[in-house]
This record gives C-alpha cells, structure tokens and sequence, in this order.
C-alpha cells in the first residue's frame, strides 16, 4: 500500500519534471503593454488582447459582475481582434453565478433555411474546393449579438448601452495593430481584397506594420446602433437590411427571415467529476463537454488507479484515449435539436471502460483500427475565449468564433463587420475532413436552421462549491485536448497555471491518424521515444491559446494569458 502511494508518488514528479522540460518561453507583442500573469484576491479578467482585458475590469470595477463583463469584452474583441472576435459570428458562454447555479448559452451561428446537404457539392457530387470556407456561400446565421442580448437580459447589473460603449469609442478612434494583428492581416490581404467589393478599412495600400492605427467607423456606427435599439437592431433592423444586401452581393443564401428567426438557446450544462472535483462544460452543439468529460472519465482508469509511467508513456496514453473519442464525435454528435445524440451512453462508466479495451501501454492501436462504439438503437485556426470571475465569485467562461481567420473574409458593406464561414463545421459531405480535418456523417450533415457541430470547450471546473478553474481555448478541434490537457496538468500533475498554460502540447483527433506536437518545443527524444512506440508524429503551428483563471483554496485568484499571442491577464 505504502509502496504503490510511493510509486505513485515518485511517477508524479517524474511527470511534472518531463512536462517542465518541454516549456519554452514566451513572445511578447506591443504597443499595448501586456500581463501574462496577474494576481488579485478578488476578480480577474483574462482575453486575447489587453485592451479587451481591460474594459472587462473597467466594467466591474464600475460595478458590472461577470456577465457584464463578458458582454463588454465580447464587443471590444469584434473591435480590436476582428481575426476571431465578432458580431458576425458566434459561441458558447458558460455561467456560474454566485449561487452555484450553472446555465449555458448556445449561440452559435445556424444554417440559413436556403442551405441543404449537398449545398457544397458539384454535379458530380464532388466537394467543391473552398466554397464552404471563403466567401458569402460559407455563412451561418450569426448569434452573438443575440447571445450578449440574451445573457444581459437574464443576469446584467449595468445598461446595456454602457457595455458597448467602450467598444462604439475604440471603433471609432482606432486602435493601434499589435505586431501580430499586423502580419495576421497582411497574410490574408489578398483573400480580403478579393471576396469584398468595395474598399474595407481592413486593408490598405501598404502592408500593416506594428503601431499603425486601424479606424473603423462604419463597425463604430453598427455598435452604436446595437447600443440604442438593441438586438433588434441587428436581426431585424438596419444593420439586418446591410447584411443581407451583402449577402446578396455576393451570391449568397441569407435572408431577412434568417435573421428574424434566430434565437440564441439556454442549454442544460453538461456536468461530470473528475479527481474528486465538478467539471462543468458545453453540451452539443458543441461536442466540446462530451469529448472532454469521456477523456476525464477515461483517464482516471489510468492516472488515478495505475501507474501513470513516464512523460511518453502519459502522452501516449492521452492520444490512445483521443483517438478513441474522436471516432465518437464524428459519428454521434450534432445539434442536438435536429438529431438525437446518445449522450447518456456515451458517458456512460460501463460504456467508456468498454471503449478502453484494446489501449496498449507499449503501443498504439492505428485509427483504421477504431470505430466509434457501438450503441444499441442508434440509426444512422481562429476562435477566442475569454474568462471572467467576479469579486463575487461569478464565474464566465466564454469561446466565440467566426470560425476561420476573419472568417468568410466577407465584410458586410456599410456595417463594417466580418461574417463567419462557420458553414465549414458541417460534414458537407459523409467522411470528408473539413478545415480541422474533422469528418462526420448524418449528425452533423446540413439542413436548413440546423447548428453545426462545435469543438468549442468553455469549461468551469467547481471544487467544494467554489470554482477552482476556469477554462478554455480555440483551434478548432484542438480546443478539446488542450482544456483536456490543461485540467489534467493542474488538477492531476500539480502544476501552477501559468506553467500548464505555456508548456508544448500535444493533439489526436482519430484522424487523420497523426499525433501533433507544437513545432520545435518537445524534446527529440519525446518525439523519438513516441516515433518508436508506433506514433505518426507531426509538428506543427501553436496548438490553443489558453486564457484561464485559477481559483486557490485561500481564493488568491490568478490569470494566466497564452504566451501564443497578445493575450493579457488583468486582476482587480
Ligand atoms: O466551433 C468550432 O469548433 C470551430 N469553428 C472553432 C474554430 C477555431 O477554434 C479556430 N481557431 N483557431
């Protein structure tokens, strides 16, 4: 007995010091002066860019509680990180509010009625290159504006108006480019230019540099409208008439009754325990909360009540467990109202220990070889999240999306905004990989006002009734093992946030059957070692973008900002 808590003992730190090894440092981006790291006793605001961290602290500071916060910070990111923040797009936020009660808010975009399951399809019945990721064909129906009208309406302290203020002003003054707002920008330049036909502030004769001032005044004038008519404005109002005039421009499908039906949905969270605590996540659309809480249930069979073995050996285990859920998503999960998805059984103890026979410790079981599990009856790299907590203990954990970088590239003429190609995270056609290389079948295939299947993984993990993390991350279908890996290098390894958050990471997602490791920041001889066992290992760009809070006993509070980006913690 003593000898197995020894063992265990010993495996845990050998983990950590593995892990530790991997950690490379961070970048840091200007002109706006950036905390990685922030520390308060009471609240905290962490997001992608400093100047959005910082109205969410000025909004609670006036008073605002967390959702306040979130609403405010939402707009300023439309603002001043239009490649993911928007109102052209849309999310999930997840709410604990300081009685415990835990609701959350689905508004992710929907298919306009027009689409239908082969919209993306030639004559031949052949994917037609592109068209569900550039331009007006890849849109959804967007629900963010719908999504903040919403969360204000069930839990906001301050006016409406006052939460878009800052975001109405800093559109219209400008905002000064980060460095990498700059080259992100320049990269996509020429698509910009092409899918839009008039001139949009996101582009200039020359190319960006850092420091430059990009004014937005016809978003300044869409938000101002938002802030005196509210959602209406947008769904059914002026900026509705701009939008689908654009849509029209450009050969697309959405229409003024699209809009007018959208509705942002309250949805039952999904809550399961892991390590003795309550991990609280989205449920489908998302396939985020599931994905996740059967990779916790799985892992405890390991870690918990085995013998964790080395760095490799954990990593290993983790791809095994992905590979697994991953084939489970492709073909179960979708949007909920359209389809029904077996969540009962797929987190099911029994059926999840049945998944894990077959996992080898020494080596791996190729994806050819996995399905996803059999269940009796059963027919058939540009997001964001930001978290909040309030100095009274209100929790938000909040992704949001316009799916791809700037999304469509389509700028809605007059109104100055981006609109999502979310259409993309459709299975346009059975077993076709989408951007993520993601393939899915009848569940998620399009149908008219159907949502499309989500990886976003807003999470809020709650110990003795009082929340100890709050999490999340983009990157498509890497956001699911990175909150996974997050929870699992805090809860279990011990490690302090800001670490977790800035060590290397690791992704499988079935397939295609390759692990990704971040580019350059794992150890030869991890890779090696993971080569040796049988893996197909892959580097690659940064994988996630983690901006997270953690909650300690004696409620020091601390944020950790991702070093991938210009990310920024602030306390308060
Ligand atoms: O909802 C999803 O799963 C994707 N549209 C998220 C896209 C994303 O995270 C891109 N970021 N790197």
């Amino acid at each position: 007995m003593i000898k197995s808590f020894i063992l265990k003992y010993i495996t845990l730190i050998i983990i950590i010091f593995l892990w530790q090894g991997c950690r490379q440092q961070a970048t840091v981006g200007e002109p706006y002066a950036i905390q990685k790291v922030a520390r308060s006793s009471q609240a905290m605001v962490v997001t992608a860019h400093p100047l959005a961290t910082e109205i969410g602290v000025e909004i609670l500071e006036r008073g605002g509680n967390a959702v306040d916060a979130a609403v405010a910070v939402q707009f300023a990111l439309a603002v001043v990180y239009p490649i993911a923040g928007n109102i052209g797009g849309g999310g999930f936020m997840l709410i604990r509010d300081t009685s415990g009660e835990t609701s959350a808010l689905d508004f992710r975009e929907k298919a306009p009625m027009a689409a239908y399951r082969d919209l993306y399809l030639d004559s031949m019945g052949q994917v037609v290159e592109g068209m569900s990721i550039t331009g007006h064909l890849s849109v959804g129906v967007p629900g963010a504006v719908d999504g903040m009208w919403k969360a204000h309406q069930r839990y906001g302290r301050l006016p409406w108006n006052e939460l878009l203020a800052p975001a109405v002003a800093l559109a219209s003054e400008g905002i000064l480019l980060t460095s990498q707002e700059a080259a992100e920008l320049n990269a996509e330049r020429e698509v910009i230019r092409t899918v839009n036909a008039g001139p949009v502030p996101f582009i200039q004769d020359i190319p960006w540099r850092t420091g430059d001032r990009l004014v937005q005044t016809e978003l300044g004038a869409t938000l101002q409208r938002i802030a005196d008519a509210g959602r209406d404005e947008f769904y059914l109002g002026e900026t509705a008439r701009l939008l689908v005039r654009e849509s029209e421009r450009g050969g697309g499908i959405l229409t003024m009754d699209d809009l007018a039906a959208y509705e942002a949905h309250w949805r039952e969270p999904l809550i399961g325990r892991f390590h003795g605590m309550e991990v609280i996540s989205m449920p489908p659309p998302s396939s985020g909360g599931v994905a996740l809480l059967q990779l916790l249930k799985a892992t405890e069979h390991y870690l918990i009540d085995r013998d964790a073995g080395t760095c490799v050996q954990t990593v290993h285990l983790m791809t095994e467990l992905e590979r697994r859920v991953y084939a489970d998503r492709a073909k179960y999960l979708g949007d909920p109202d359209f389809v029904d998805v077996p969540m009962q059984i797929l987190l099911d103890s029994q059926y999840i220990i049945d998944r894990l026979r077959g996992i080898r410790l020494d080596t791996v079981t190729p994806s050819s070889e996995i399905q996803a599990g059999l269940i009796p009856g059963y027919e058939s790299d540009q997001t964001t999240h930001f978290s909040i907590l309030d100095a009274d203990g209100m929790a938000v954990s909040t992704t949001t999306t316009l799916n791809l970088a700037y999304g469509s590239k389509v700028v809605v003429e007059g109104a100055g905004f981006f609109l999502n190609n979310e259409m993309d995270d459709f299975s346009i056609k059975p077993g076709v990989p989408n951007y993520f290389g993601l393939i899915g079948y009848a569940a998620n295939a399009i149908e008219p006002g159907k949502r499309m299947l989500s990886s976003m993984t807003p999470t809020i993990v709650v110990d003795h009734e009082k929340p100890r993390l709050i999490v999340g991350s983009p990157g498509g279908s890497k956001i699911i093992t990175t909150v996974y890996q997050i929870i699992l290098q805090t809860l279990v390894f011990g490690q302090d946030l800001p670490d977790a958050v800035a060590m290397p990471r690791y992704h499988h997602q079935w397939r295609p059957d390759t692990l990704f490791v971040e580019n350059g920041r794992v150890h030869p001889d991890t890779l090696e070692q993971l080569r040796h066992m049988g893996h197909r290992v892959v580097e690659r760009t940064p994988i996630g973008r983690v901006d997270a809070i953690w909650i300690d006993d004696n409620g020091s509070v601390t944020g950790a900002a991702d070093p991938r980006g210009d990310d920024s913690a602030k306390g308060h």
